[in-house]
Protein backbone atom coordinates (compact mmCIF):
# COMPACT_ATOMS: atom_id res chain seq x y z
CA UNK A 1 0.00 0.00 0.00
CA UNK A 2 1.55 3.23 -1.36
CA UNK A 3 1.63 6.80 -0.18
CA UNK A 4 -1.95 8.66 -0.35
CA UNK A 5 -1.82 10.58 -3.52
CA UNK A 6 -3.33 13.92 -3.04
CA UNK A 7 -4.25 16.64 -5.57
CA UNK A 8 -3.78 20.13 -4.24
CA UNK A 9 -5.86 23.41 -5.65
CA UNK A 10 -4.68 26.52 -5.52
CA UNK A 11 -5.42 30.13 -6.75
CA UNK A 12 -2.16 32.28 -5.48
CA UNK A 13 1.40 32.49 -3.79
CA UNK A 14 1.28 28.55 -2.39
CA UNK A 15 2.76 28.61 0.98
CA UNK A 16 -0.07 26.24 1.95
CA UNK A 17 1.22 24.46 -0.70
CA UNK A 18 4.74 24.89 0.05
CA UNK A 19 4.15 23.66 3.74
CA UNK A 20 2.78 20.47 2.29
CA UNK A 21 5.38 20.00 0.05
CA UNK A 22 7.85 20.60 3.23
CA UNK A 23 5.90 18.35 6.00
CA UNK A 24 3.94 16.13 3.92
CA UNK A 25 4.87 15.04 0.29
CA UNK A 26 7.04 11.41 0.00
CA UNK A 27 6.61 11.26 3.84
CA UNK A 28 2.64 10.72 5.02
CA UNK A 29 1.67 11.18 1.11
CA UNK A 30 2.09 12.11 -2.42
CA UNK A 31 1.53 15.00 -4.00
CA UNK A 32 0.83 13.85 -7.51
CA UNK A 33 -1.35 17.38 -8.97
CA UNK A 34 -1.43 20.98 -8.50
CA UNK A 35 -4.18 22.50 -10.24
CA UNK A 36 -4.53 26.17 -10.31
CA UNK A 37 -7.80 28.34 -10.88
CA UNK A 38 -5.00 31.55 -11.73
CA UNK A 39 -2.18 30.65 -14.32
CA UNK A 40 -0.41 33.01 -13.53
CA UNK A 41 -0.03 31.73 -9.44
CA UNK A 42 3.27 31.63 -7.80
CA UNK A 43 2.21 28.51 -6.66
CA UNK A 44 2.48 26.72 -10.16
CA UNK A 45 6.23 27.66 -9.76
CA UNK A 46 6.98 26.16 -6.41
CA UNK A 47 5.17 22.79 -7.62
CA UNK A 48 7.05 22.94 -10.85
CA UNK A 49 10.36 23.51 -8.40
CA UNK A 50 9.77 20.34 -6.98
CA UNK A 51 8.75 18.09 -10.25
CA UNK A 52 4.42 18.02 -9.29
CA UNK A 53 2.66 17.96 -12.04
CA UNK A 54 0.78 21.30 -12.29
CA UNK A 55 -1.23 22.76 -14.41
CA UNK A 56 -4.15 25.61 -14.98
CA UNK A 57 -7.48 24.39 -15.87
CA UNK A 58 -10.91 26.91 -15.65
CA UNK A 59 -12.15 25.86 -12.42
CA UNK A 60 -15.92 26.15 -14.35
CA UNK A 61 -14.18 23.46 -16.35
CA UNK A 62 -15.76 20.34 -13.96
CA UNK A 63 -15.15 17.54 -16.63
CA UNK A 64 -11.12 18.35 -17.18
CA UNK A 65 -10.79 18.73 -13.60
CA UNK A 66 -12.12 15.42 -12.87
CA UNK A 67 -10.57 13.60 -15.32
CA UNK A 68 -7.03 14.62 -14.59
CA UNK A 69 -7.98 13.51 -10.71
CA UNK A 70 -9.15 10.01 -12.32
CA UNK A 71 -6.17 9.83 -14.53
CA UNK A 72 -3.58 10.37 -11.25
CA UNK A 73 -5.91 8.19 -9.09
CA UNK A 74 -6.04 10.65 -6.52
CA UNK A 75 -7.45 9.22 -3.38
CA UNK A 76 -8.13 13.63 -1.73
CA UNK A 77 -8.31 17.15 -2.65
CA UNK A 78 -6.62 19.62 -0.65
CA UNK A 79 -7.65 23.11 -1.47
CA UNK A 80 -5.32 25.52 -0.35
CA UNK A 81 -6.00 29.27 -0.93
CA UNK A 82 -8.34 27.46 -3.67
CA UNK A 83 -10.83 30.88 -4.42
CA UNK A 84 -13.51 29.29 -6.32
CA UNK A 85 -16.39 27.51 -4.77
CA UNK A 86 -16.23 23.33 -5.45
CA UNK A 87 -18.93 22.16 -8.12
CA UNK A 88 -21.59 19.68 -6.74
CA UNK A 89 -20.09 16.87 -9.24
CA UNK A 90 -16.88 17.01 -7.77
CA UNK A 91 -18.07 17.16 -3.79
CA UNK A 92 -20.20 14.54 -4.93
CA UNK A 93 -17.38 12.15 -6.72
CA UNK A 94 -14.82 12.79 -3.45
CA UNK A 95 -17.15 12.75 -0.96
CA UNK A 96 -15.36 13.13 2.64
CA UNK A 97 -12.01 13.68 0.60
CA UNK A 98 -11.99 16.88 -0.17
CA UNK A 99 -10.66 19.36 2.73
CA UNK A 100 -10.33 22.99 3.43
CA UNK A 101 -8.08 26.03 5.09
CA UNK A 102 -9.83 28.76 5.95
CA UNK A 103 -8.02 31.97 7.55
CA UNK A 104 -11.01 32.05 10.80
CA UNK A 105 -12.36 30.55 13.27
CA UNK A 106 -15.76 29.40 11.59
CA UNK A 107 -18.39 29.86 11.89
CA UNK A 108 -16.98 33.58 11.96
CA UNK A 109 -16.05 35.80 8.59
CA UNK A 110 -16.76 32.92 6.43
CA UNK A 111 -18.51 32.37 3.26
CA UNK A 112 -19.47 33.68 -0.24
CA UNK A 113 -17.41 37.13 0.51
CA UNK A 114 -15.30 36.42 2.84
CA UNK A 115 -11.66 35.38 1.46
CA UNK A 116 -8.16 36.68 1.25
CA UNK A 117 -7.22 39.87 3.24
CA UNK A 118 -11.03 40.39 3.59
CA UNK A 119 -11.56 37.81 6.37
CA UNK A 120 -8.81 39.72 8.75
CA UNK A 121 -10.53 43.25 7.26
CA UNK A 122 -13.42 42.28 8.72
CA UNK A 123 -12.43 40.57 11.97
CA UNK A 124 -10.25 43.83 13.14
CA UNK A 125 -13.45 45.98 12.32
CA UNK A 126 -15.85 44.00 14.91
CA UNK A 127 -13.33 44.06 17.66
CA UNK A 128 -12.82 40.19 17.90
CA UNK A 129 -9.87 39.60 20.54
CA UNK A 130 -9.01 36.30 18.61
CA UNK A 131 -8.99 34.73 14.98
CA UNK A 132 -7.38 32.36 14.09
CA UNK A 133 -7.16 29.43 11.22
CA UNK A 134 -10.50 26.35 10.26
CA UNK A 135 -9.68 23.25 8.48
CA UNK A 136 -12.48 21.76 7.41
CA UNK A 137 -14.36 18.95 5.08
CA UNK A 138 -15.53 20.03 1.58
CA UNK A 139 -19.37 20.17 1.17
CA UNK A 140 -21.84 22.06 -1.11
CA UNK A 141 -21.94 24.96 0.65
CA UNK A 142 -18.96 27.49 0.80
CA UNK A 143 -16.75 27.16 4.26
CA UNK A 144 -19.75 25.10 5.82
CA UNK A 145 -18.23 21.66 5.68
CA UNK A 146 -17.84 19.32 9.30
CA UNK A 147 -14.77 21.28 11.07
CA UNK A 148 -11.09 19.27 11.23
CA UNK A 149 -8.86 21.59 13.67
CA UNK A 150 -9.19 25.00 14.51
CA UNK A 151 -6.84 26.97 16.12
CA UNK A 152 -6.49 30.59 17.91
CA UNK A 153 -4.65 33.34 17.63
CA UNK A 154 -4.77 36.57 19.07
CA UNK A 155 -6.22 39.98 17.81
CA UNK A 156 -4.25 42.97 19.40
CA UNK A 157 -5.97 46.69 19.17
CA UNK A 158 -3.01 48.09 16.69
CA UNK A 159 -2.73 45.03 14.39
CA UNK A 160 -3.54 46.05 10.74
CA UNK A 161 -5.47 43.51 8.07
CA UNK A 162 -1.58 42.41 7.01
CA UNK A 163 -0.61 42.14 11.08
CA UNK A 164 -3.56 39.64 11.41
CA UNK A 165 -3.38 37.38 8.04
CA UNK A 166 0.71 36.90 8.74
CA UNK A 167 -0.22 35.40 12.46
CA UNK A 168 -3.18 33.63 10.62
CA UNK A 169 -0.86 32.48 7.90
CA UNK A 170 1.83 30.60 10.37
CA UNK A 171 -1.41 28.98 11.91
CA UNK A 172 -3.08 27.65 8.59
CA UNK A 173 0.61 25.98 7.52
CA UNK A 174 0.68 23.88 11.06
CA UNK A 175 -2.98 22.78 11.21
CA UNK A 176 -3.02 22.11 7.57
CA UNK A 177 -0.29 19.85 7.16
CA UNK A 178 -1.69 18.20 10.64
CA UNK A 179 -4.73 17.40 8.99
CA UNK A 180 -3.77 16.23 5.82
CA UNK A 181 -1.56 13.99 7.64
CA UNK A 182 -4.03 12.90 9.61
CA UNK A 183 -5.92 12.19 6.64
CA UNK A 184 -3.22 10.11 5.09
CA UNK A 185 -2.98 7.89 7.96
CA UNK A 186 -6.94 7.48 8.25
CA UNK A 187 -7.09 8.93 11.44
CA UNK A 188 -9.93 11.49 10.61
CA UNK A 189 -13.54 9.53 11.85
CA UNK A 190 -16.35 12.14 10.22
CA UNK A 191 -19.98 11.34 12.58
CA UNK A 192 -22.46 13.56 11.68
CA UNK A 193 -21.00 16.71 11.68
CA UNK A 194 -18.22 15.47 14.48
CA UNK A 195 -14.84 15.19 13.24
CA UNK A 196 -12.76 12.95 15.37
CA UNK A 197 -9.38 13.35 15.43
CA UNK A 198 -7.69 10.01 16.38
CA UNK A 199 -3.98 11.24 18.40
C1 LIG B 1 -4.62 31.79 2.78
O1 LIG B 1 -4.90 32.75 3.78
C2 LIG B 1 -5.75 30.81 2.73
O2 LIG B 1 -6.35 30.52 3.96
C3 LIG B 1 -6.72 31.55 1.89
O3 LIG B 1 -5.94 32.14 0.88
C4 LIG B 1 -4.65 32.42 1.39
C5 LIG B 1 -3.69 31.85 0.39
O4 LIG B 1 -2.58 31.42 0.93
N1 LIG B 1 -7.75 30.69 1.38
P1 LIG B 1 -1.43 30.67 0.10
O5 LIG B 1 -1.78 30.79 -1.37
O6 LIG B 1 -1.44 29.26 0.57
O7 LIG B 1 -0.18 31.42 0.46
Amino acid sequence: MGLKRIAVFISGGGTNLQSLIRHIHGKYGSIELVISSNPKAYGLKRAEENKIENLYINPNRDEEILERLREKEIDFIVLAGYLQKISSPLVTAYRGKIINIHPSLIPSFCGPDYYGIKVHQKAIEYGVKISGATVHFVDEGMDTGPIIMQEAVEVYPEDKPEDLQNRVLDVEHKILSESVKKMCQDKLILNGRIVKVIE
